[in-house]
């Protein structure tokens, strides 16, 4: 189902005395979100739990891990599988992260099996696409991203596809304070939901959730979010200042 979602990824940042203070910070204000309105925490492994037993209660707001095996169990010593994160009841799971793609050369065949496992047990995948500077400056953005999907997505049947978030991140957007337009983030978002409908059909793709990743900060998010083909972001930077991460909820 198509929803409104502002998603932190706090990467490789905080103590969990420091991430418990942020949430703390984010979560004594006042948001109006609803079931289609919602937050997103994805934090380190290790606070997962804690972050869930904050969280208890808090209506429409979730935690998420930042990433998962692409196998089911096994001698994959340092790795966090899917059915552990279902064991904990953690609902999303960001994957495909261009950072991991980067520092841990992670394939899209990879991706594949790896929103293959978070659907077997239940977790929302939030898949991560998005091109590199050299691809931009190239023009051939489109093209790049379609790989993604079609390698990574489109063995998934209807019913299954529907279920994954997309995250259309630009790779020179991230970390670099240089956001996307929004006229950048509209096109791409809607060369995504294109996409998706010559795939599955248009009802099919109206109902999957494209957030924006790159830079979104408070003074930006807004305009990017009020775009037609945008649903919320993914937040880096900003999503670790409680006031930062507070407007960019509340721009949804
Ligand atoms: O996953 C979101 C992240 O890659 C964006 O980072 O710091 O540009 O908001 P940032």
């Amino acid at each position: 189902m198509r929803k409104q979602i502002a998603a932190a990824n706090w990467k490789m940042n905080l103590s969990w005395q420091k991430g418990e203070a942020l949430l703390d910070a984010i979560l004594a204000k006042e948001y109006q979100l609803t079931a289609n309105r919602t937050a997103v925490f994805a934090v380190p492994f290790p606070y997962l739990h804690l972050a869930q037993q904050k969280l208890q209660g808090k209506q429409n707001v979730f935690v998420a891990a930042q990433n998962c095996s692409n196998k089911k169990s096994g001698a994959y010593t340092g790795e966090v599988s899917a059915e552990m994160l279902q064991s904990l009841s953690i609902p999303y799971c960001i994957i495909g992260h261009s950072e991991r793609r980067e520092y841990f050369n992670e394939t899209n065949q990879q991706l594949a099996e790896k929103t293959d496992l978070l659907l077997e047990y239940n977790i929302i995948p939030i898949f991560c696409c998005g091109e590199p500077l050299q691809i931009r400056e190239a023009n051939t953005q489109n093209a790049y991203v379609a790989k993604q999907l079609e390698e990574s997505l489109y063995h998934l049947t209807t019913e299954q596809v529907q279920k994954v978030v997309i995250a259309y991140e630009p790779i020179w957007a991230i970390g670099t304070g240089k956001t996307a337009s929004k006229e950048q983030a509209e096109e791409m978002h809607a060369f995504i939901r294109r996409q998706l409908a010559q795939k599955y059909g248009q009802e099919v793709a109206d109902s999957i959730s494209i957030l924006y990743g790159g830079s979104v900060k408070a003074n930006n998010a807004k305009e990017i979010f009020a775009e037609p083909d945008v649903d919320g972001g993914l937040v880096g930077g900003a999503s670790l200042i409680a006031d930062e991460f507070s407007v960019v909820i509340d721009s949804l």
